[in-house]
């Protein structure tokens, strides 16, 4: 599709709208279509109506403000295979997929809303095909209402008032769309003047907070582990200690229990064991073409800055930007004047591909930033970038510090301990890590190690800092819960990082985690001899730690049941493999001694396994049976000797 006469018809759109006055009816798609809008290539307009069988996109650059309008689409459709969307305030109507296979019919979604709406089994169960239909969409007085052929599709009081962008886009093969008219009643203006910082925030946590009235009671939400109040969380981000406090950021959709509208949420606490949530940090600047606020770190510059570094995408390409505090206690945030940062156009003719989730650390006098994805010919990468200012504004790319064999790397983590680094990486799959050498002069790394970070089925996406007792700590995602439950995923408890002498990575719960137990009880050394115990805990939240000796038994473990009828999740040993649920992790890699230590932190909803000391950890989320968890230790084949079994109630994180 050309886009110049399209643009320039759409300028001439504008000049229309701006002579309009508020509250005025304009028609802009009946008569003459070129009046408005001159065809390009996929656009013909013989019959009086716009028709475009190819890509199309129709954008005001006004938007709608906030207040009442009503928008009326005549549309027809035929044979849409892909992708249609009408947004209106930033709300919107649209499908994805095959006309006639479409299983979920037409969504509805937007940040008015607080979940998807599916529409309808088929969209030609709503949208007659071959037929012109009307599609009417308006607000007023708080209700949101979208017809279809004056059929009611939606019709709710929203929590959030739309407002921003009017737009039409789509494509696909072999279909036909036609615009016989658009009208829009209400105010149009530039979308600078609709985006302001304070009312796009002020929207993302109103939405937050109903939604916290509501999910708070939940049984199945974790009491120790950090969440937002409610709806969608993935990503760990900028990790911090500063001025007193740990402050934790994270991957944030406010307005849905699904991923979207990436924000960074934020939560802080002064020992680690207790957090208080704090008002929303990240917003996509709308107004400047950001649509979310990927994944990033943290970081307090040489001047004792802090600031946040992070991708923004929803330009052509993902670009990079830095946020600054606008108080000492990092309550509020604003977007650098200087940004971008840094864009994909400055890598020295390297072609860079899923180019995502700065880290930054010193080293040295130098200040240096990896960034996750990979060159155009190469597996998942991490891209190195030297600061060239003590604004950490300017960057020189230093090239591709280390590859490795999966497709792509995300939110890479490079830092040192002692003498030695390490990188983790996100590689759409399992997190794994390398550990080697690496030097400033030829910015290099050499792995002499690897392996998996944490083995369970639950756990992405980590993210690490340096605190102020010079430890490196890690926080990981943790997705997998129950879907349509208001809220969706979880933080892994702090970790603390150290290697073995051989480069494996230890991940130790922080010892400040203590602090959370309650109710201890103890069991001195017995023995079990082939068969079951029964384990009593405390209630669905606590932390058990079992150490076993003079190991005979063939098989053993502790396990539970499950919600599912017949179910049972186990934590066992058995030749050489331990399993954890659905993870069969082989021991031969890791020099466990003859001992064997489980340390297990249970959250309602969330298991999280430590194996001596750290040496395996593993994540998963797992619904148990709340009428009968039936706790159970167990040994098959043989006596086991249990040297100690001490299991604590643990308390909540928050205030
Ligand atoms: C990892 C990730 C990051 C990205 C973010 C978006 O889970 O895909 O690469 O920045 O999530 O939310």
């Amino acid at each position: 599709m050309k886009l110049l006469p399209i643009i320039s018809a759409i300028l001439v759109m504008f000049m229309c709208f701006c002579s309009t006055k508020p509250g005025e009816i304009i028609l802009i798609g009946s008569g003459e279509p070129s009046d408005f809008l001159e065809p390009g290539d996929s656009w013909s307009s013989e019959e009086g109506y716009l028709e475009s069988t190819g890509e199309f996109f129709l954008s005001l650059e006004q938007g709608i403000p906030k207040g009442e309008f009503q928008m009326t689409l005549k549309m027809e459709l035929e044979n849409l295979e892909c992708f249609l969307a009408v947004t209106a305030g930033d709300n919107k109507l649209g499908f994805d997929g095959l006309w006639e296979e479409l299983p979920e019919g037409l969504v509805l979604e937007g940040p008015s809303f607080h979940r998807t709406f599916r529409l309808g089994v088929h969209p030609g169960d709503v949208i007659p095909v071959k037929q012109p239909f009307l599609l009417n969409i308006s607000y007023t007085d708080g209700l949101l209402e979208y017809h279809i052929d004056g059929k009611e599709i939606f019709s709710e009081t929203v929590v959030n008032e739309p407002f921003g962008r009017v737009r039409l886009e789509g494509w696909g093969e072999g279909h036909y769309l036609r615009i016989y008219e658009w009208t829009l009643k209400g105010d149009l203006l530039p979308v600078d003047q609709i985006y302001s910082r304070e009312d796009l925030l002020a929207r993302a946590q109103k939405s937050v907070n109903k939604r916290a009235a509501e999910v708070k009671d939940d049984p199945n939400r974790p009491i120790f582990h950090l969440q937002p109040p409610a709806n969608w969380n993935n990503d760990p981000n900028g990790t911090l200690y500063y001025n007193g406090y740990y402050h934790m950021f994270y991957q944030h959709n406010p307005f849905a229990d699904h991923w979207n509208w990436m924000h960074w949420g934020h939560m802080r606490s002064r020992d680690l064991v207790t957090w208080e949530h704090l008002p929303i940090a990240l917003w996509p600047s709308l107004e400047r073409g950001e649509e979310h606020c990927f994944s990033g770190s943290a970081i307090v510059n040489k001047k004792g800055e802090p600031m946040l570094f992070y991708t923004s995408i929803g330009h052509e390409d993902p670009e990079h930007w830095v946020a600054l505090p606008r108080d000492e206690e990092l309550l509020e945030w604003e977007k650098h004047p200087a940004n971008p940062i840094l864009t994909i156009d400055d890598h020295k003719g390297d072609v860079i591909e899923d180019w995502r989730d700065p880290q930054l650390i010193h080293e040295g006098d130098q200040t240096l930033m990896v960034i996750g994805g990979h060159p155009e010919d190469m597996g998942g990468s991490i891209m190195l970038y030297k600061a060239l200012n003590e604004d950490l504004t300017q960057w020189d790319y230093l090239g591709v510090a280390f590859s490795g064999a999966d497709e792509n790397w995300e939110c890479p983590n490079f830092f040192r301990i002692g003498d030695k680094w390490v990188i983790i990486y996100s590689p759409h799959g399992q997190v794994n890590y390398y550990c080697g050498n690496f030097k400033l002069s030829d910015y290099k790394f050499e792995a002499e190690q690897q392996g998996g970070v944490d083995l369970g089925e639950n756990f992405y996406a980590p993210n690490t800092m340096e605190d102020e007792k010079g430890r490196r700590l890690m926080w990981g995602w943790i997705p997998g819960f129950k879907e349509n439950q208001g809220w969706q995923s979880a933080i892994t408890i702090p970790r603390k990082l150290s290697l073995t002498e051989d480069g494996r990575l230890i991940q130790e719960p922080v010892e400040e985690l203590q602090a959370l137990r309650s109710d201890l009880n103890h069991s001195d050394a017995f023995f079990l001899d082939e068969g079951l115990l029964d384990l009593e805990v405390p209630g669905p939240e606590f932390e058990m730690i079992a150490e076993f000796a003079d190991i005979r038994a063939q098989s053993f473990g502790i396990r539970l049941n499950l919600e599912e009828e017949g179910e049972q999740f186990e934590i066992s040993v058995e030749e050489g493999q331990l399993h954890f649920g659905e993870n069969e992790i082989s021991l031969e890699p890791y020099d466990l001694g003859k001992n064997l230590s489980l340390r297990i932190f249970f959250d309602r909803t969330i298991v999280e396994l430590y194996v001596n000391g750290g040496l395996i950890s593993a994540t998963s989320v797992v619904y148990p049976d709340k009428e009968n968890p039936g706790w159970e230790l167990f040994a098959e084949g043989g006596a086991l000797k249990v040297n100690s079994l001490d299991i604590w109630k643990m308390k909540s994180i928050y205030k």
